[in-house]
């Protein structure tokens, strides 16, 4: 949540902050701004709305030469997004952008107040700023050591000195920072795409260290003020990667971008026909003796972990509780010490899920995370990592790594089967190819794109849709249901299909939209039944099930057709139809498809 970037070098520094805040909109959208060095003084330039409100404020202004700046795009915890709570915050001396939470700003304020300081905005950032201004007596580092020992919360700051204009100084604690090392120029941002059309040279700053940045130098402190060496890493994502390419919006292209995710994703982690994790420690003489699996995560990578559940515990017979991150870091969970918690996230940064992996290792369980961003801080708290290879994901509403999250937990779930001798090893080989079959079975589903646009069509002037199956389609009529409400604001549910008629049912009147997913051979007859208890209430029905199915004739209004394939990964297949759906009743419904309302993509507050 909220991004931040700073550079400095020769470049006209409102070009590259306002490029590198472009590739972190996806983090917050309500307001944005930047600070500048301009001769001796700092000029700040901040507007409510999108970042092309700010382009715009700075296109009308008469051109100001500056070479280092700081800037902000927010999305608003501490007070609604307006003009004056925009980042950056500035003091008499002192101007920081800042992503996070100051816990106790309510009492440093009144402090402050005390000692002559005025309020204009109702933020916390404010606090903090006007905190380093009164610390401040001409040493930047002491007062950022100073006033980081009197606040609690979390942070990750861009700050400029009005003495010390050749230089941006960062912290952070919980939020996550990079520096990026340039020739004669240095950048900072929340995330590498901000950094790729200039430089690919990064490091990330760990808990509690301070950079230093000059154009030529970046000096980074750690939180006693010790100098510290930084270990350099290399981004190797393709620059293309965070732009269009011709897509109409990222979701659509990342959508698109599956079967090349999956096929990077599993392929390196097949050896000899059998799934190889490559990780290691994780061992199968660990796997073989893992007593429990507990799955930890959010939202869309929190219904991977349902279907990595039924997936682990039909093909590799060790029990899984899946668990959202939230509830389970503030439950008191029992975990064993022969527990494993998976923990699965997109951005390796998401606060709960960090906190859920951290209370985890504190228990005594081994942790391993299944994580998109290389050198994120999930990344660097586990125990094991097990990456996914999709690439930046832009798009606020999860796709491709949702996908490349379930090939990954199928993966482990055919290891763990063979660690433990729950499958013969044949029965591993043969899902192993299937699952390596799977980016070519998506080429035709991505193809019907005109169809799914067609039904969305159809039902674009609903205000309530449910979605419902069982077993794995339980787990995605969750996603799908997800998707829809996150991107078009059309209320939705989902439901196991079984227990609709255990309350829900009552909703269901002449026309109320019910997208049923049937593609499990199992239990393929008893959602038909609950379909068809829908389809005599009025329900109009969209049923997605497997080529060849029995459909009755009067049990759905529209019947979508997939690839016929192995049940347990029918997921894989069956996720891309729903993710289509949802982007296009978005698109037909006018809705901001990549950036929606409210949301933001990295959720690093609680
Ligand atoms: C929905 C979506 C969110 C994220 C959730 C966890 O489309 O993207 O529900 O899945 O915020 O984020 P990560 O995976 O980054 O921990």
């Amino acid at each position: 949540m909220c991004g931040i970037v700073g550079y400095i070098g020769s470049r006209q520094s409102t070009d590259v902050l306002l490029d590198g805040l472009s590739k972190l909109e996806y983090r917050g959208y309500d307001s944005a701004g930047v600070a500048l060095c301009v001769n001796d003084e700092i000029r700040v330039v901040k507007a409510q709305g999108r970042l092309a409100v700010l382009a715009e404020k700075l296109n009308g202004m008469p051109p100001m030469a500056s070479h280092c700046g700081i800037g902000h795009t927010r999305w608003a915890t501490h007070g609604a997004p307006s003009d004056v709570n925009s980042h950056p915050h500035c003091a008499a001396r002192v101007s920081l952008v800042h992503n996070g939470i100051i816990e106790n700003y309510a009492q440093l304020k009144e402090h402050l107040m005390k000692r002559g300081y005025e309020f204009c905005s109702e933020t916390d950032t404010e606090v903090l700023v006007k905190l380093l201004d009164h610390n401040y007596h001409g040493e930047p580092l002491d007062a950022i050591l100073r006033t980081l020992e009197q606040v609690r919360g979390s942070y990750g700051l861009a700050i400029l000195f009005k003495d010390f204009p050749g230089q941006i100084f960062s912290v952070r604690k919980e939020s996550p920072l990079i520096v990026g090392y340039g020739a004669g120029e240095n950048f900072l941002a929340s995330d590498i795409p901000a950094l790729l059309r200039y430089t690919r040279d990064y490091a990330v700053l760990e808990e509690g260290e301070i950079a230093v940045l000059s154009a030529d130098k970046i000096d980074v402190y750690d939180a006693f003020g010790h100098p510290v060496q930084k270990q350099h890493l290399t981004a190797d994502w393709d620059i293309g990667a965070a732009e269009k390419g011709g897509y109409p919006h990222f979701m659509l292209k990342e959508i698109h971008e599956q079967p090349e995710a999956l096929r990077a994703t599993v392929n390196p982690r097949v050896q000899d026909g059998l799934p190889a994790l490559g990780v290691p420690g994780l061992t199968d003489e660990y796997l073989a003796g893992v007593e429990n699996i507990h799955i930890v995560a959010c939202g869309t990578a929190m219904h991977a972990g349902m279907v990595g559940k039924t997936a682990i515990e039909r093909i590799a017979r060790v029990p899984v509780y899946v668990d959202i991150a939230s509830e389970f870091r503030y439950r008191d969970p029992v975990l064993g010490k022969n527990d494993l918690v998976v923990i699965i996230s997109q951005s390796g940064e998401t606060l709960d899920t960090l906190a859920a992996l951290k209370l985890a290792r504190e228990r005594g369980a081994k942790t391993l995370a299944v994580v998109n961003v290389v050198g994120s801080s999930i990344a660097r708290a586990a125990d094991w990592v097990l990456y996914t290879y999709a690439g930046p994901e832009i798009a606020v509403a999860s796709t491709k790594a949702y996908s490349v999250q379930m090939a990954v937990l199928y993966l482990f779930a055919l290891r763990l089967a063979l660690a433990r001798g729950a499958q013969d090893e044949c029965i591993v080989r043969h899902l192993t190819v299937e699952l390596q079959r799977v980016p070519e079975l998506l080429r035709p589903i991505l193809k019907d794109c005109d169809n799914i646009k067609y039904l969305a069509s159809q039902f674009m002037n609903s205000d309530h849709l449910f979605f419902m199956g069982r077993g794995f389609d339980y787990a995605l009529s969750l996603e799908g249901s997800l998707k829809l409400k996150e991107i078009s604001y059309v209320h939705s549910e989902a439901y196991a299909a079984g227990e609709l008629k255990h309350g829900t049912i009552s909703l269901i009147v002449e026309g109320t939209p019910v997208v049923a997913l049937a593609t499990q051979d199992s239990v393929y007859e008893k959602t038909i039944s609950n379909v068809k208890e829908v389809k005599t209430r009025g329900g109009r029905v969209i049923l997605l099930c497997k080529q060849d199915a029995k459909v009755p004739a009067d049990a759905a209004d529209h019947v979508v057709r997939l690839p016929e394939f192995e049940g347990v990964f029918m997921p894989l297949l069956l996720i891309v139809p729903l993710q289509l759906f949802a982007y296009y009743m978005s698109v037909l419904r006018g809705c901001d498809v990549d950036k929606p309302r409210n949301l933001a993509k990295s959720v690093t507050v609680e």
